[in-house]
């Protein structure tokens, strides 16, 4: 399913594509998109059933999303690209990588990780879908919210608090559901981040408690070019928190990669 994105920048221009976290859309890359067009080629889509992308039938697995991706990289023309993911963004550029090694030439993990949901967070994921099925989206945001941002930022809430709850509040709570899911049955891929054979960049928070500093060290000890940059002020969600040293960062490895006679 083609999902619905934008694209900013020289369209001659290396191309750098950004998957959001959950359950977000693709406005959580604002700072990036705005920051980064004068000089490359920026993509940022919406999950299916997120922002403006169509929900779909269900069940939904990993696999499903990055079918959907490869189908953005053909739309797009893009034989390959530096894929960015935020969180669940990040389990399925690195289940792409995986599977699709060809048409990913760089890779951005931010505020993510690489194993799976245990038993007791598959639990939690079946619980979380009911929830927001019978209660929608504005009562999931309020579960949701403390466990990505510290509590000094959320009374009163931040920038990034509100505009995290106005993206929470716009998703479909079917989508959301189904996304649940998905990550619930995705694959533990710590056993494969040694064969990632593309310059990788991780990013956290130092305030992320979902994904902490931890979960990022143990990608860059297994993933064999990657470098860390860690984020002060900035929870799950850094690349709002820290939004021009998040761009600072994705700028610097762009520019690694591509280097500029
Ligand atoms: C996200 O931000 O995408 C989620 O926190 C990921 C998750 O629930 O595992």
């Amino acid at each position: 399913m083609l999902p619905h994105h934008v694209t900013v920048g020289p369209p001659d221009a290396p191309a750098l594509v950004l998957i959001h976290g959950f359950p977000f859309s693709l406005e959580q890359w604002r700072p990036q998109l705005d920051g980064l067009e004068d000089a490359w080629r920026v993509v940022a889509y919406d999950l299916r059933g997120h922002g403006q992308s169509a929900t779909g039938p269900g069940p939904l697995f990993i696999e499903d999303l990055v079918d959907d991706l490869v189908e953005l990289l053909d739309h797009l023309g893009l034989e390959s690209a530096c894929l960015g993911g935020l969180s669940m963004g990040g389990y399925i550029a690195l289940r792409a990588v995986d599977r699709e090694p060809s048409r990913i030439h760089g890779l951005v993990l931010a505020d993510t990780k690489a194993g799976a949901d245990d038993n007791a967070g598959r639990v939690k994921r079946a619980q979380a879908a009911k929830t927001v099925r019978a209660k929608g989206m504005s009562a999931f945001a309020d579960g949701l919210l403390p466990a990505l941002f510290p509590k000094e930022r959320l009374d009163p809430p931040t920038s990034a608090v509100r505009e995290v709850r106005a993206m929470i509040e716009a998703t479909s709570p079917e989508g959301a559901a189904l996304a649940l899911g998905a990550m619930a049955s995705r694959l533990d891929l710590r056993e494969r981040l040694a064969d990632i054979r593309v310059p990788t960049l991780v990013v956290v928070g130092e305030d992320d408690t979902l994904t902490p500093p931890a979960e990022a060290e143990a990608l860059v000890a297994g993933i064999p070019d990657a470098t860390l940059v860690r984020l002060d002020g900035a929870g799950h969600v850094s690349n709002l928190e820290a939004p021009d040293a998040f761009t600072d960062a994705l700028r610097a490895f762009l520019e690694r990669m591509h280097p500029r006679t």
